[in-house]
């Protein structure tokens, strides 16, 4: 669950609502926080759905109970990453995204986006660093300058993370620990940054899913974005809901330790 800060309930309850198409675009354009959290944004939703608490975590999916698996997303934010909004909003699949700190910084109205669409948020180091063959130092500066780069983008901090590669160690799982993340890998690899192709990636994705199951794809790869409508479509089909990686585990993820599947 990541701890949002200011516009939670704003953000849990237009979503709720379903009025976030009218809403997000006017969050991309505005870049300032102020102005996100003044005005209609709030008052709105809280009207429309009084039972909504204030700053309670988004958990709408017993994961115990329905049949969950959780799409994340890795290395964006970039242009391509615009698309795919479009197709998790037609569909109302949530998903988990692991952001590059750098990238972030240069596509912070993005990251917006993705919060306010009800997304998760994770950290994926600042320059895509090999996280387990660093030092100390290098994966703690990764880690916080990524972490600085979302708060100041969407004003939540991650307590989530996805070491590059798949890459770590002890070093990293502590570091991981004090910072409050835990360590998202994960069990569904279609390899799309290989494939680089439609048909392929939805192949395997639908091959390797099962109920519980964090499956992995890249959002800056076209070819990805344009298997996943047919990916949600199907998976669908089958009973599967999307939802996100904290909801999978239904926020009970503890700092530090490694996750590949409920
Ligand atoms: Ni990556």
């Amino acid at each position: 669950m990541q701890s949002v800060r200011r516009w939670s309930a704003a953000a849990v309850a237009a979503t709720l609502c379903g009025w976030l198409s009218t809403f997000a675009p006017a969050v991309a354009e505005d870049g300032r926080r102020a102005g996100f959290v003044g005005t209609a944004v709030v008052a709105a939703p809280e009207k429309a759905m009084p039972d909504v608490p204030a700053a309670r975590p988004v958990t709408r999916t017993d994961c115990a109970k329905a049949k969950c698996v959780a799409l994340t997303f890795d290395d964006g934010p970039m242009s391509s990453t615009a698309e795919l909004l479009d197709v998790l909003a037609a569909h109302q699949a949530r998903a988990t995204f692991f952001l590059v700190g750098r990238n972030v910084a240069a596509r912070p109205d993005l990251v917006r986006r993705e919060l306010a669409a009800g997304h998760e948020l994770g950290n994926h180091s600042y320059t895509h660093a090999d996280l387990g063959r660093s030092s100390a130092a290098k994966v703690r500066e990764e880690l916080e300058r990524t972490q600085e780069a979302i708060e100041q983008a969407a004003g939540v901090t991650p307590t989530l993370m996805r070491p590059p590669y798949g890459s770590t160690d002890k070093n990293l799982a502590l570091t991981a620990k004090r910072m409050g993340m835990a360590q998202i890998l994960w069990s569904v690899d279609p390899l799309d940054w290989n494939a680089r192709d439609r048909a392929t990636v939805e192949r395997r994705i639908v091959k390797g899913v099962r109920p519980g199951r964090i499956l992995l794809m890249h959002d800056i790869h076209a070819s990805t974005v344009a298997a996943v409508p047919a990916i949600l479509r199907r998976l669908a089909a089958q009973g599967y809901v999307f939802v996100t990686v904290s909801e999978l585990f239904g926020g009970s993820l503890t700092p530090g330790k490694k996750y590949v599947q409920r």
